[in-house]
Formats: structure tokens, sequence, C-alpha cells
């Protein structure tokens, strides 16, 4: 039986699927049945800042029913709801953590950098593997240049990375202008790892009611090739860790991911339209898919179609449908 094990952030894998961080993994149960079925390592849903600022306005309007509230009460809340909501993700860290096995590796969102801070150091104190920092900014104001955005990350990662000891990694969109500058900057800041890509919300219009509706949420297999671009170009420029995320369906795209150079993949899409059985089945293609190459573990071929070793680093980089397309579709 070929190895399957693989390690990322130091940490030992016994296979290099990673459920995402979503619904999947919001309770112990839900991780329990997840290391049941095979999974290398779980990400916990993400402790979001914003949601805990509107949870606290949503408390205070029901509890005073105007929209107008004392100073004092707003000081109640902020510690009253804020701990409760970090106490329940601190108290889901400790209890997975007494029932698993396999990592895992909690999440944080916030919009304010001092609460990056605070959050990282509870979540270490609670036993966690690592820490995903799921940083996302919609480059949609005109007045932040590419250059702010890069020394905003710099300065969350250094402040992180200043307080706690565990991994930390970066999970991020690829709404960026240069991405590889982006990563490569994120690579010098020490972080151990980094996720390629988190998929944002998506918009869309209900033409019906003329309202702004939710786009289809889950992913597709046609949006691997994406990912796969950017782990090929980014593997072997950085020191980090790569973790493949987005578009990853099946036992093939789980290949792909390794053959461009991913560490581990994440998958959450294929769970929520397949169901938990996926993951077996992903392992298992690999199993074959090594045996028939016979390769004994996965670092013997990790990273061999990347853009630096594939001797074709120009596929990866086309764009334009050129006469070598033209036949695939008329
Ligand atoms: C229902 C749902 C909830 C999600 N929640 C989070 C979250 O809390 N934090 C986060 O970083 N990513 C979250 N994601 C993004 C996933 O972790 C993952 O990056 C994305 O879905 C791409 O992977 P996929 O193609 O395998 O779905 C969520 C995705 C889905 C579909």
């Amino acid at each position: 039986m070929p190895d399957l094990s693989t390690s990322y952030l130091g940490l030992q894998l016994k296979n290099p699927i990673i459920v995402g961080s979503s619904g999947l993994t919001d309770s112990v149960e839900k991780i329990k049945n997840l290391e049941d079925m095979g999974a290398g390592a779980v990400v916990l849903k993400s402790l979001f800042e914003e949601e805990i600022i509107i949870e606290m306005e949503e408390t205070i309007y029901t509890m005073t029913n105007r929209h107008f509230v004392f100073p004092e009460t707003m000081d109640y809340m902020e510690t009253v709801v804020k701990d409760d909501i970090l106490l329940d993700y601190l108290q889901l860290i400790t209890d997975a953590k007494k029932t698993v096995e396999i990592p895992v590796i909690a999440s944080i969102n916030c919009v304010s950098s001092q609460k990056w801070t605070y959050f990282a150091k509870e979540i270490e104190k609670a036993g966690a593997d690592a820490l995903e920092l799921n940083l996302f900014f919609l480059p949609s104001d005109n007045q932040r240049g590419e250059k702010d955005i890069m020394e905003e990350t710099f300065e969350i990662i250094s402040k992180v990375k200043g307080i706690i000891r565990i991994p930390v990694v970066l999970k991020i969109s690829t709404f960026q202008s240069n991405l590889i500058r982006y990563v490569e900057h994120i690579d010098q800041s020490g972080v151990e790892g980094i996720v390629l890509f988190n998929r944002s919300w998506l918009p869309d219009i209900d033409i019906n009611n003329l309202v702004i509706s939710s786009g289809f949420v889950l992913s597709s297999p046609s949006d691997l090739g994406n990912t796969l671009r950017w782990v090929s170009i980014v593997s072997g420029r950085v020191n980090c860790d790569i973790a493949a995320s987005t578009g990853i369906h099946d036992g093939a795209g789980l290949i792909k991911q390794l053959l461009a150079g991913a560490h581990v993949c994440q998958i959450v899409s294929t769970l929520y339209i397949n169901d938990l059985s996926q993951i077996r089945k992903m392992t298992d293609e690999l199993s074959k898919w090594m045996e028939v190459h016979e390769f004994e573990s996965i670092n013997e071929f990790r990273g061999r179609l990347s853009q630096s070793n594939s001797g074709n680093p120009a596929a990866w980089e086309r764009v334009q449908f050129m006469k070598n397309f033209r036949n695939l579709i008329q």
C-alpha cells in the first residue's frame, strides 16, 4: 500500500485531505464523523468578528427596542456577547481536541487588527494545532493601493506571529493585482502556510423582485483550473506550505494539485454535493493511482508538474485561446 501521509505546517497528517472551514466543521460530532470518514485534518468554521458585532447590535436592539443605547449598555454588551461567542468557539476547540486525533486548525476573520491578536492568543490557549487567518480584502476602494493591502497584511501577520507559537496559515482570495508579489511578501512574513484560495460569497440579482440575492454558494470542478494554475506558479517560489482550495471535487483533482505542488488539499463543496464518503473515494483513488505509477510516498511526485519543474513553464501562464485550442470548440 502506498504511504499517503504528509506533513503540513509541521503537523503529521495521515493523508493530504483537509476538510475546509465551513458548516461541516462547526461541532464536535461533525468533526468526529469527518475523522471517521477518513479526513486528514479539519479547519474549523471561522470565528467572524463581524458576526459578533452584528449579534451585539441585534441583542442591544431587542433589549432596548430602540436605536439609541446608553454607553454603559454598549460596554456591557462588548464584554458579555463578545465573550459568549468567543467562549463557545474556544470550547469547540477544547472538546474537538479531546475527541479526535487528527489536527484541528482554528480559523478567524477579523475586521479590526487588534482583535486578531486577542482571538489568536485565546485560540492557542484552547489547544488548536494551528491558526488559519481568513483574510479577505475586496479591492474596491480606489483610495487603497496594492502597497496598503500588503502593509496591512504584513502587519496582521507580524502581530499574530509575535504573540502565538502555533503555526499560522494565511488564506487569501484571488483578488490581488499582483498575486505572486503578494504571496512572496506573505512568505517573507514567516507564515508556515498559505491557502490558495478562499471562495467569496457571490452576489446575484433576482430579476423578478428586482433585488440583490445570493449567487450559487458551492464551487464546481470547472473552478479547479484557476487554483491549479496558481498553485503550480507559487510552488517553488515560497518556503511555506501550500494548501490548495477551490474546485477540488474528486481524486483526479487531488492528484493534479499534488503534482502542481500543493502539500494538502482543502475540500468543502464536493462534500456538500456528494456526501462525506467522497473523502474515502478520493484517498482510494490517490492510493490506486500511486500504485499504478509506482510511487510509494507523496513526496516522490509532489510538485513534479509545478511551473518550475514541468519543463513547460509557459503552459501555466498561457491565457489566450490561440490556434492550439481552436479545434477543441467551434
Ligand atoms: C457553506 C460554506 C461555508 C464556508 N465558510 C467558511 C468560513 O467560515 N471560513 C472560511 O475561511 N471559508 C469558508 N468557506 C470557504 C471554504 O472553506 C473553501 O475555501 C471554499 O468553499 C472553496 O473550496 P471548495 O471548492 O472545496 O468548496 C465556506 C464555504 C462554504 C461553501
